[in-house]
């Protein structure tokens, strides 16, 4: 199994976490903070490995970006280049600004012809990003349970083939219908999903619902 890298520690990187460790990948844990660093290995028990984000990085073999998309190109700034070269890059991400939603609809900092995968992708050009996890909440994102058992959609997209390929094998082993939606720039059309999934959560606090591409 390949070896798995989360910058960042958040929900999402915990869940994800787990959800590798299910399906037996060694995994790491990246956070600025020594002190999270030991909580979580608490918190997430198992195997799991802690570390910066420099060491959970160079332990990659697959990396997944889990961080406020704010500060997801500084984060990925402080690992030096060998340990991002060549490397798949799952990004979970979303351009969420610092202010607050309106009416339940949150705002981006990115605009509609200008994804932050795309922006990440052209800086970080030696890694093979492929958005996957970013239109879905932390809590359903390993084997969600739906009626009649229906498998939910995980929008994806990227530029490497052979990457999405892997990135498809780890999204439809955690219980999705994968849809490749083509190149980087397909992200101007999945994170804005964010948005979409977020609002009945703001509005009525329902958070249990996932998207599904009917055909
Ligand atoms: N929450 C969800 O259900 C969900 C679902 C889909 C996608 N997403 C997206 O996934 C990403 C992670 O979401 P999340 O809810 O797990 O966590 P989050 O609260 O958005 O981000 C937490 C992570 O960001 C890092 N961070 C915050 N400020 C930083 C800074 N100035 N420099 C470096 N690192 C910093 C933290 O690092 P430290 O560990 O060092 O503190 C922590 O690891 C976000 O982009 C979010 O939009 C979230």
């Amino acid at each position: 199994m390949k070896k798995i890298g989360i910058i960042g520690s958040g929900q999402v990187s915990q869940s994800l976490a787990r959800g590798f460790l299910k399906y037996n990948y060694p995994v790491m844990i990246g956070s600025r903070s020594r002190q999270k660093q030991s909580e979580l290995e608490s918190l997430i028990g198992g195997e799991i490995r802690v570390g910066d984000f420099p060491k959970t990085a160079a332990y990659g073999e697959i990396i997944v970006l889990a961080v406020k998309g704010s500060i997801a190109s500084d984060a990925l700034q402080t690992i030096p280049s060998p340990a991002l070269k060549d490397k798949i890059i799952i990004d979970a991400t979303n351009p969420i600004a610092d202010s607050q939603p309106e009416n339940g609809v949150l705002k981006f900092f990115t605009d509609q012809n200008h994804s932050l995968m795309e922006q990440l992708q052209a800086s970080f050009s030696e890694s093979m990003f492929v958005k996957a996890f970013s239109c879905i909440g932390s809590a359903l994102m390993v084997n969600p349970h739906f009626d009649g058992g229906l498998r939910p959609t995980m929008f994806i997209c990227g530029n490497n083939e052979e990457a999405k390929m892997e990135v498809k094998h780890i999204t439809d082993l955690f219980g999705f219908e994968t849809e490749d939606m083509g190149g980087v720039e397909a992200a101007r059309a999945i994170e804005p999903l964010c948005m979409l999934w977020c609002i009945p959560g703001f509005k009525s606090n329902a958070w249990g619902h996932a998207f599904k591409m009917l055909k």
